[in-house]
């Protein structure tokens, strides 16, 4: 495919000197993975990582994008699943990886939500000592939020992601199609972290999210537009905050409960992350309130998103509740 067949994208750019990149952000980016791939980084050996779930959806026409642009890569399906954040998945995809005969100028590709792009970006981070790799993030929550700013990881016994990395990607391509086949309680999980964009002093986009936010599982430029959002909001922070030292601690609004509760339900699906991230959001805020410290607070409106999602988020409700009271730990979230 040529240059001219690529259909119009939105890029963020994320400005991190010589870690620079760019998000991209459109309809049908998948089938024109090879291209445009190709078009930043010239013809390099390429392996896939994804999970079975994705695996099943859209893995072959991954391959058949890359193998136009002349790239046979092959293929590592792990089980779907956040269990997969492991020191054995962790072993296998490097090894994998290694039998592969991947060197530090060729390509690892994430392809999956947030569990396979944490666990491939850490397998890039000490691969050789740091392999290139690019998110092909298939969530909404993965493309709104954990495929950017490159913190990579594992999670422990001890609690979660408490073993990983900073590597950032060379590239993220999110396709905004992708989230059709999501289900509607894995797009509601990554509407938790979007909201999360919202409750961090972005009073225009609350307000936007609110009139818009049921439209965003049906409506493609309702969707970009909040994956693009979000995405240049995370750029800002990471760019000026990148190894978390102060402000990117923000984005962990709503984590602290969150991984307790995560913890607490065994990483399992009784709970998805982004749940976990809605209800964190909740809780502080209900505590603010109560203790007065909440100065326009009505935690109402954050308790709706974790117990409706956005579906039920576009009806009024008086005012959004104070920044920020929430923003907690600054290790492991994420
Ligand atoms: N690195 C960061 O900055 C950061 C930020 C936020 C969250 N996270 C991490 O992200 C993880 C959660 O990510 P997630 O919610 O994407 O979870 P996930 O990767 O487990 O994906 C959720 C489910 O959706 C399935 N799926 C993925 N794409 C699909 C598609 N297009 N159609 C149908 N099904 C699909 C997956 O197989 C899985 O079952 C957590 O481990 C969290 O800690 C990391
Ligand atoms: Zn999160």
């Amino acid at each position: 495919m040529t240059d001219t067949a690529l259909s119009p994208t939105e890029t963020v750019h994320v400005d991190l000197g010589d870690r620079a990149y760019d998000v991209q952000i459109g309809r049908g980016l998948i089938d024109q993975a090879g291209a445009r791939i190709t078009a930043l980084f010239g013809r390099r050996r390429m392996a896939i990582v994804t999970d079975d779930t994705v695996a099943g959806l859209h893995l072959a026409r991954l391959q058949a994008a890359l193998a136009q642009a002349g790239i046979q890569a092959e293929a590592l399906v792990l089980p779907a699943g956040e269990a997969t954040k492991s020191w054995d998945r962790l072993g296998q995809t490097v090894e994998w990886l290694l039998a592969q005969r991947i060197e530090r100028k060729d390509l690892v590709i994430a392809f999956g939500g947030g569990v396979i792009g944490d666990l491939v970006g850490f397998a890039a981070a000490i691969l050789r000592r740091g392999v290139r790799f690019v998110q092909i993030p298939t969530t909404l929550l993965a493309q709104v939020d954990s495929s950017v700013g490159g913190k990579t990881g594992i999670n422990s016994p001890q609690g979660k992601n408490l073993i990983g990395a900073f590597h950032q990607p060379a590239l993220v391509l999110a396709d905004i199609d992708v989230l059709d086949t999501l289900t509607p309680r894995d797009f509601r999980a990554g509407y938790g972290e979007v909201a999360k964009y919202g409750l961090l002093g972005d009073d225009r986009f609350f307000e936007w999210l609110e009139g818009n936010a049921a439209g965003l599982a049906s409506d493609p430029a309702r969707r970009a537009q909040a994956v693009r959002h979000s995405v240049a909001m995370k750029a800002g922070i990471v760019q000026r905050d990148e190894t978390e030292q102060g402000e990117r601690a923000l984005l962990n609004l709503g984590h602290t409960f969150g991984h307790v509760l995560e913890s607490a339900t065994g990483y399992s699906d009784r709970l998805l992350h982004g749940e976990g991230v809605a209800i964190g959001c909740t809780r502080p805020l209900t505590s603010s309130a109560r203790m007065g410290l909440c100065s326009r607070g009505d935690p109402r409106g954050s308790r709706r998103i974790s117990r409706h999602g956005p579906a039920d988020a576009h009806r009024r409700h008086s005012r959004r509740p104070a920044r920020r009271s929430g923003a907690d730990r600054p290790d492991g979230a994420g």
